[in-house]
């Protein structure tokens, strides 16, 4: 194992305050900074905050890259510094793509490329969206919908393949949806709200077409998709900094779609926490799963999201009031989230030794986690090095699940700071079998079984142990672990993972998860010819090929708040 370059401040000499505060204490974050930085109007001029560190990522790669066997060498990585700072070049229509570095691309590439320009949804004669799955012999449910979060990976392919326009109309048009009337019953759910899928309704008599969407008024369980507003505003960013248009995002309607969604989430109430508050089955894990509360999941996005924003929002009347409301959440959500979402060896033991029902301000256990609510298994599991930000924190209870999308998106975020990053990398090393196994990736871990898998799902037949939501195994998470790796200058892990999936998704016909423990098995109800799927697979390997596409949807730590580890890390252990 080779030692990590981090820069852990040790502190022999702890003062008392500091073993009042959590495991990892940092200097405030000073996100005002970040008002500082190139706005809008600045992206494509200047080398903005994200541009910059992905330069410096790269060059700063060199040593640590050979320490973990990165093959990329300097003059490619240069190469690739160039396109960052511009507009992704045009490809002529719709082909699929040639290899940059000279190879033929593996053969599935072609047919992914086929697969996902079968997805494609037409509204009007322009291509809007692409279709969950086509898998006709599967009863359809909404599979025939475009979904926003399914969306996601598309639009990301058609982006890196210089094909923005896809991308463009699905903005608009889900952007016209959102100022729908949106009702459950007789309760009408707030303005911002996004839809989570949307299709095309052609009527045959009158020759004409029109868009049904769903707010969650249909979806099984009648949950609102909070996701959906969150990968809105990042897509939008990465249409923005992947084209060099900013024109869209400065559209009176798109600043104004951008703050009815951050007045759902920015709003005051009873919050103690400056986590957002969820109902279970409000994200990609859209059913009873126990991730209600504060899923990591949400609290990923919903910090990238804010980041986006705050690119993206112009400094007018309206926007400069939104954006004071961002810095503030992000100042207290990044200390919330990476003091005590964050789980590593000493943390663990930190919490297995809690003393409860602590009163006043200096309660260590502020939480009142009783240790006897820790599960087995997470002694196991937890690597020496290594770490994550687990599934949910709220009054006296931690769900210490390991959830994939949360981490990755903590990751590209950099909600995470760079020493985090390691470790969650370090751990999905660490933990191969468990999470990788014989299909990347498990969507979360471990499944829940008997007695535990009743009360929490709700004796739910779909998510039996190790099927679907309930540690089944998602290719689509497959483009989001390459971001991270490439990120975190770790390509090797993803090259690993993408042979693992290229020796079955195509044989299997791109299913939409598998089963078992190491996924070794096709999803009990898994639809096949599942688009993201498809486009996740095309995302990690363009990405891998080129690793300045990270800049569309990767923001980088502002240096400046750099954060001041005061205690320890496991990986001195
Ligand atoms: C399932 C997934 C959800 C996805 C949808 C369409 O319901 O849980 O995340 O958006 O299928 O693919």
């Amino acid at each position: 194992m080779s030692t990590p370059d981090v820069d852990v401040n040790h502190n022999k000499n702890l003062k008392t305050e500091d073993l009042l505060c959590p495991l990892v204490e940092y200097e405030e974050c000073d996100f005002s900074k970040l008002l500082e930085k190139p706005r809008l109007l600045n992206i494509e001029r200047q080398r903005s905050l994200d541009e910059r560190s992905l330069s410096e990522l790269s060059i700063g790669m060199s040593p640590h890259h050979s320490a973990r066997g990165v093959d990329l060498n300097s003059s490619r990585i240069f190469e690739q510094l160039d396109s960052v700072c511009s507009p992704v070049g045009r490809r002529s229509g719709f082909s699929t793509p040639r290899s940059q570095t000279g190879f033929d691309p593996h053969p599935m590439v072609a047919e992914a490329w086929e697969a996902l320009r079968r997805s494609l949804v037409y509204f009007r004669g322009q291509p809007v969206g692409t279709i969950a799955a086509l898998d006709n012999t599967e009863e359809n449910l909404n599979y025939d919908q475009v979904f926003v979060r399914d969306f996601v990976p598309s639009a990301l392919a058609f982006l890196m393949n210089g094909e923005p326009e896809i991308v463009r109309n699905f903005i608009l048009k889900t952007l016209r949806l959102q100022s729908w009337e949106k009702k459950i019953d007789r309760f009408q759910l707030g303005e911002g709200v996004m839809p989570a899928s949307f299709k095309v309704l052609h009527d045959p008599v009158r020759n004409s077409e029109t868009l049904i969407a769903d707010f969650g008024e249909s979806a099984i369980g009648r949950v609102a998709p909070v996701d959906s507003g969150f990968w809105w505003i990042i897509l939008l960013r990465a249409y923005t900094k992947s084209t060099g248009d900013t024109s869209l995002a400065e559209l009176p309607e798109c600043q104004k779609g951008m703050r009815l969604i951050l007045s759902l989430c920015l709003s005051e109430g009873f919050d103690t926490f400056p986590t957002l508050l969820c109902a279970d089955g409000c994200c990609m894990i859209d059913r009873r799963m126990g991730v209600y509360g504060y899923p990591i999941e949400i609290q990923a996005l919903f910090f990238m999201a804010l980041r986006c924003a705050l690119l993206l929002l112009k400094q007018d009347d309206e926007g400069k009031e939104f954006i004071e409301r961002i810095v503030k959440r992000l100042h207290a959500l990044s200390y919330h989230m990476r003091s005590y979402f964050w789980l590593d060896l000493k943390q663990l033991n930190d919490i297995y030794r809690y003393k409860t029902e602590e009163y006043s301000h200096t309660a260590v256990n502020k939480f009142n986690v009783m240790p006897d609510s820790l599960p087995e298994w997470v002694f196991d599991f937890m690597p020496l090095r290594g770490g994550y930000f687990i599934g949910n924190v709220s009054p006296a209870r931690m769900d210490f699940r390991w959830f994939c999308l949360g981490n990755c998106i903590a990751i590209l975020s950099s909600l995470a700071t760079p020493e985090q990053s390691t470790a969650i990398m370090d751990l999905i090393e660490s933990r191969w079998e468990e999470l990788v196994g014989e299909m990347p990736l498990k969507v979360c871990y471990p499944a829940m079984e008997t007695h535990e898998w009743r009360i929490i799902t709700g004796c739910d037949p779909k998510n039996t142990r190790w099927s679907y939501h309930n540690g089944g195994s998602w290719p689509v998470l497959l483009w989001l672990l390459t971001a991270a790796c490439v990120k975190t200058g770790r390509p090797q892990i993803a090259r690993r993972a993408i042979e693992i999936a290229e020796a079955r998704l195509l044989k299997d016909h791109w299913p939409e998860y598998y089963d078992g423990k190491l996924g070794r098995y096709i999803g009990k109800q898994a639809r096949k010819a599942q688009t993201w799927s498809i486009a996740g697979y095309l995302v990690a390997k363009m990405m891998l090929e080129d690793p300045s596409h990270l800049g569309m949807i990767a923001i980088e730590e502002d240096k400046q708040m750099k954060p001041l580890l005061r205690r320890s890390n496991s990986w001195t252990l």
